[in-house]
């Protein structure tokens, strides 16, 4: 999901901490590539194997099980999993016993093809099949090769507890859908990850209710799409028209189903990603502005400026519908932070329809936004329809112009921030310095402030003074 963000900067390739267990005797190696749903993926994995007899390590040397956690979304992304292969390589001549997983997007969309290409891969599970993990296990150590990437209708993995890895304590995901169905054309996620489910409200809530009793202050929902979110008691959102009346009289939608979780714990942060504009309801926006803990910031991914691009894109609305989306955004929530991905180069795109990107960009003024130039993915309908036309120094030029300018914008917007006080939840020490802490406004700014008798998990207010391009600098109020 959408999500590769911050939270994959962070977190590419560290191996994940820590599950335990007492008893338990085998160890698994976990490490996790692309979105934050691959990250949450990884926990309920982790969950599911603490119950078979594995505890996480970070050391992969000691590894009984090794499994990445992959994304496909761009060749990029590909092609530094197939360099982690390469190091497991190298490893497994000093732990000749380690079996190796692959998870994730890139074990759907290869499935066993994997096999063949990667010798060092015994084991290739897609993302709706994490359960059947013990019996893929059974094979492997019987010492046959093990492949499941049957896609499901239903799995959303309600009742498995994720174990929270690397976790801070302070910020978790729960996973509200799977899957997505908008058939983006340039867009692999449909084929790794399946049809979009919801996820019972109920189970959401148990899992929400389990994380504020240990202690976490700020819970993000998350889905590839969560303004598409729909529970009517189950089944896929396309197959809605079909429920009874009763079912569809008493579904939850997204806007419900914020307002039940913020109004259930006032005190807790709430977060959600990612926000598609095709779905996104002026009811979202008005349960944003009544709940004071629901954060205001949203992550609003449009691709691009131009309607004759996003008609391409198979993105459902036009460049129009979008500021009119963003409007109604600045007028409800004033506050509210927003941020992009877009997407440069893509098939067919001309410099017009590029320069329609800059100017969307100039209307919004994004607080920040994650910038891509395309990359065709096979399979897709982009792939077998479209020619992929623009030269790749067009594209890199183009993704250079648009990172200058939301450079200038990001800054610009951060500035405005000196001289008043914001709401900071503590996540940590500040990566730069431990005399100072670290944490995030509502608005998902980075905040940095000398440390004094706080500790992480408080809620501070913090007098901002200063910022550089990324961080606003400050004092505790
Ligand atoms: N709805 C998802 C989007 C997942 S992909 C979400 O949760 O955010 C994240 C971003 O990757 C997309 O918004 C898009 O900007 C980018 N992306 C997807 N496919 C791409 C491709 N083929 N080439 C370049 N960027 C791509
Ligand atoms: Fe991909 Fe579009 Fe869904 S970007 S994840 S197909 S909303």
């Amino acid at each position: 999901m959408g999500s590769e963000k911050i939270i994959e900067e962070k977190n590419q390739g560290q191996a994940l901490l820590t599950a335990q267990k007492e008893g338990n005797t085998k160890k698994l190696y976990i490490e996790s590539y692309g979105c934050q749903m691959n990250l949450n993926d990884s926990e309920i994995v982790a969950s599911i194997l603490n119950g078979q007899g594995y505890n996480t390590t970070h050391l992969i040397e000691e590894a009984d099980l090794v499994l990445v956690n992959t994304c496909s979304i761009r060749e990029k992304a590909e092609l530094t999993v197939r360099k982690r292969l390469e190091k497991y390589n190298a490893v497994k001549k000093i732990n000749p016993t380690m079996k190796v997983g692959v998870l994730g997007c890139m074990a759907e969309r290869l499935k066993a093809k994997f096999l063949e290409e990667e010798k060092i891969v015994d084991l290739v599970v897609g993302p709706d099949a994490y359960r059947d993990l013990p019996n893929l296990l059974d094979e492997v150590e019987a010492g046959r090769d093990a492949v499941n990437v049957i896609l499901s209708k239903e799995e959303t993995y309600a009742d498995v507890s994720p174990v929270r890895l690397n976790s801070n304590g302070v910020s978790a995901f729960v996973s509200i859908t799977r899957g997505c169905d908008n058939m983006c054309t340039f867009c692999v996620v449909p084929f790794t990850r399946g049809r979009e489910r919801s996820r019972d409200p109920k189970s959401i809530l148990e899992e929400v209710n389990d994380l504020v009793e240990k202690g976490y202050k700020e819970i993000t929902l998350l889905g590839q799409n969560v303004d598409s979110y729909l529970w009517y008691g189950g089944g896929l959102k396309k197959d809605f028209n079909k429920a009874s009346e009763i079912a569809q009289a008493t579904a939850v939608d997204f806007s419900q189903l914020l307002d039940i979780v913020a109004t259930t714990h006032p005190k807790i942060r709430i977060r959600f990603s990612t926000s598609n504009p095709q779905d996104m309801s002026l009811d979202v926006i008005k349960t944003m502005a009544k709940h004071n803990n629901i954060c205001k910031y949203i992550h609003l991914p449009v691709q691009s400026g131009s309607t004759s691009v996003l008609k391409r894109m198979n993105r459902q609305h036009t460049r129009e519908e979008y500021i009119e989306l963003i409007d109604n955004i600045r007028k409800i929530l004033p506050d509210c932070s927003i941020s992009q991905d877009m997407i440069t180069g893509f098939c067919g795109e001309t410099e017009e329809e590029h320069k329609d990107t800059l100017s969307l960009m100039e209307y919004v003024k994004y607080d920040f936004g994650f910038m891509f130039a395309y990359s065709e993915r096979p399979g897709t309908p982009a792939e077998k329809r479209m020619a992929d036309d623009v030269p790749n120094d067009v594209k890199k030029r183009r993704l250079n112009e648009i990172i200058q300018l939301q450079r200038k914008h990001g800054l610009k917007i951060l500035e405005e921030f000196i001289g008043k006080t914001v709401e900071v939840l503590i996540e940590g020490s500040s990566k730069k310095s431990d005399a100072h802490w670290k944490g995030r406004n509502s608005q998902n700014a980075m905040v940095v402030f000398p440390k004094g008798d706080e500790k992480i998990g408080d809620f501070v207010n913090i007098y901002i003074e200063d910022c550089t391009s990324a961080t606003l600098l400050g004092k505790r109020k």
